[in-house]
């Protein structure tokens, strides 16, 4: 799967095998565009401290470690970046994806991927997991992969030349230009109008989403008012 093609300036580390691609460009100095795909992952990481499972020949597993030439609070945006990066990439390839506010990708209201941002002493790094060729997946999940839609199996390194390079055109503009992003996120969004629960650092929400704000923020209609969410730890359609 080796021989693919990476953006400019970018490079490609291949694995056989990590505890988490996150951790591993965490760790030691790697410059920055680092991209390094594994292919079995011993210590994936989700979310909220989730396990991540990724299974060899079917999921692809990576993390790119990005040093931004924007202000640091505004790193967080590459979530954002990676999230319409990926849905992109899915609809190159003949899927209809929807975003999960801030970063999962669904299809048909199940979960194909998702995006896990994290900082590092050099930058921030950008971890993506996708189902691809996941014959089975565990049904409290609730998630679907590629392959459970329509059949087509993938190679990861089809599916990466495909991504790479929406990646690090998308994550380069979470600055000045920022707008054009946000339009790609909102017109994907799958909670604009729909009644959600929340979790955040400020406690439990629930309101009817009324969409995303110019600064990727969440607006939610709640009993007391207009909320605006910035970072949820759960989101829950209800
Ligand atoms: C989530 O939806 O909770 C985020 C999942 C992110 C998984 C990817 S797989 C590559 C990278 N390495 C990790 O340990 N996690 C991310």
């Amino acid at each position: 799967m080796n021989g693919i093609q990476a953006p400019d300036g970018w490079s490609i580390v291949w694995l056989p095998e990590v505890d988490s691609t996150n951790d591993y460009l965490r760790r030691g100095s790697h410059p920055p565009g680092t991209v390094v795909v594994a292919e079995r992952q011993t210590s994936g990481r989700g979310r909220r401290d989730n396990r991540w499972h990724s299974v060899e020949g079917e999921s692809l597993t990576f993390s790119v470690l990005i040093r931004p030439e924007v202000p640091i609070a505004l790193w967080s945006r590459l979530s954002l970046a990676a999230g319409l990066a990926a849905s992109e990439c899915l609809e190159t390839m003949g899927y209809e994806v929807g975003i999960k506010w801030p970063n999962d990708l669904w299809i048909l209201g199940r979960k194909v991927a998702g995006i896990l941002v994290e900082s590092s002493d050099a930058g921030a790094v950008v971890g993506i997991g996708m189902n691809l060729n996941n014959r089975r997946l565990d049904p409290e999940l609730e998630a679907t992969s590629l392959l459970l839609e329509d059949g087509r199996d993938w190679e990861v390194g089809e599916v990466l030349e495909l991504l790479l390079p929406r990646l690090a055109a998308w994550s380069s503009r979470i600055g000045a230009d920022f707008e054009e992003l946000i339009d790609g996120v909102r017109r994907r969004c799958v909670l604009s109008g729909r009644r959600v629960r929340l979790q955040t650092s400020r406690g439990g929400m629930e309101g009817q989403v009324i969409g995303i704000g110019a600064r990727g923020e969440l607006r939610i209609e709640t009993p007391e008012g207009v909320e605006t969410v910035i970072q949820a730890e759960q989101v829950r359609l209800l």
